[in-house]
């Protein structure tokens, strides 16, 4: 095989509580990639980085672009002397905490894998592609690579190693409130220490997320994510409007909402019949909105999904 076309989803990383540890693999959007067997340059891989559609500036030099910096990691690791190229067909929407740098590192790593023959499991691919991430993130996180190259709803229970849980998701709702953040994500901004009484709550509110999933129980869901003690304070302090905003969707029908990622998305999680009030409701401009960067805010209503990076065609 000498090429083959990809897609691979969008992802709500940390999902509520689970900064770091919970991901949820997302129906849409999607983006395709187009990744094509290339002769070896000088070095171990040559690798050539292309974008097309999606209005926002990438970096093509493969050092700084998540998917290539990936397939360099994918060279170095395996061995292979070749190249690749790697086309981006881009939907989603970038830097915005919908996973779409993990989702070209997932991509790439996957891709080269089919092409080459190398026979990397899942957790391989996993941890390649997550040393992609530092293109986009500045830190080799797992949650949105695992998600979406497995689907469903993860758990990254170990990261040295890595030690990954995955659940079937139930059918769940979501409506998301796209908006950018800057390149970088806050994640500095971050605490490092919890008071034990709040180290509790969080590892009560992880524990009902895990186990509402379990059950697959959309309402306990819902009431699970609604609360977070280390990424919602930060994230949601530069979303100008976002307690009303929560507390609208909260009262037009959504079970919960919360962060998505590093933001400045956002995301609720509907019953069926209340997706239509919550994306009114969500769709109302913001007072940050006009300060934000990018695109103007794209509700998009989507919902979970058990499938993760796949193949669409191979030649
Ligand atoms: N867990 C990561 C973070 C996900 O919160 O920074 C980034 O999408």
């Amino acid at each position: 095989m000498n090429e083959i076309l990809l897609r691979a989803p969008a992802t709500i990383a940390n999902f509520g509580p689970g900064f770091d540890v919970f991901a949820l693999a997302l129906a849409g959007p999607h983006d395709s990639f187009r990744i094509t067997r290339r002769e070896a340059g000088g070095g171990v891989g040559r690798i050539i980085v292309k974008i097309t559609d999606g209005g926002d500036p990438l970096p093509t030099e493969p050092e700084k672009n998540t998917a290539g910096l990936a397939a360099i990691h994918f060279f170095q690791e395996t061995g292979v002397r070749g190249g690749v190229e790697i086309e981006i067909i881009k939907k989603m929407p970038i830097a915005s905490g919908l996973g779409s740098s993990a989702a070209s590192a997932v991509a790439a790593v996957f891709g080269l894998n089919q092409l080459y023959g190398t026979g990397l499991g899942d957790t391989e691919i996993i941890e390649i592609a997550s040393c992609g991430e530092v293109a986009s993130g500045g830190t080799p996180h797992a949650d949105n690579v695992t998600a979406c190259c497995l689907g469903g709803f993860v758990i990254i229970r170990s990261r040295h190693p890595l030690r990954i849980d995955r659940l079937d998701a139930p059918e769940i709702p979501i409506v998301v409130r796209v908006r950018r953040k800057s390149l970088t994500t806050s994640r500095g901004l971050i605490p490092d220490h919890l008071p034990l009484a709040r180290v509790k709550e969080q590892m009560a509110w992880c524990a009902a997320v895990v186990h509402a999933m379990a059950t697959r129980d959309l309402s306990r869901i819902g009431e699970a994510i609604n609360r977070d003690h280390i990424s919602e304070p930060v994230r949601s302090s530069y979303i100008g409007g976002y307690a009303g905003l929560k507390a609208r969707a909260l009262e037009a029908g959504a079970l919960g909402f919360n962060v998505s990622g590093g933001g400045s998305s956002v995301f609720a999680i509907c019953p069926p019949e209340k997706v239509r009030w919550v994306s009114e409701v969500m769709n109302a401009p913001l007072e940050s909105d006009a300060a934000a960067e990018g695109a103007p805010p794209l509700v998009i209503v989507t919902k979970s999904s058990n499938v993760g990076v796949e193949r669409i065609m191979g030649c």
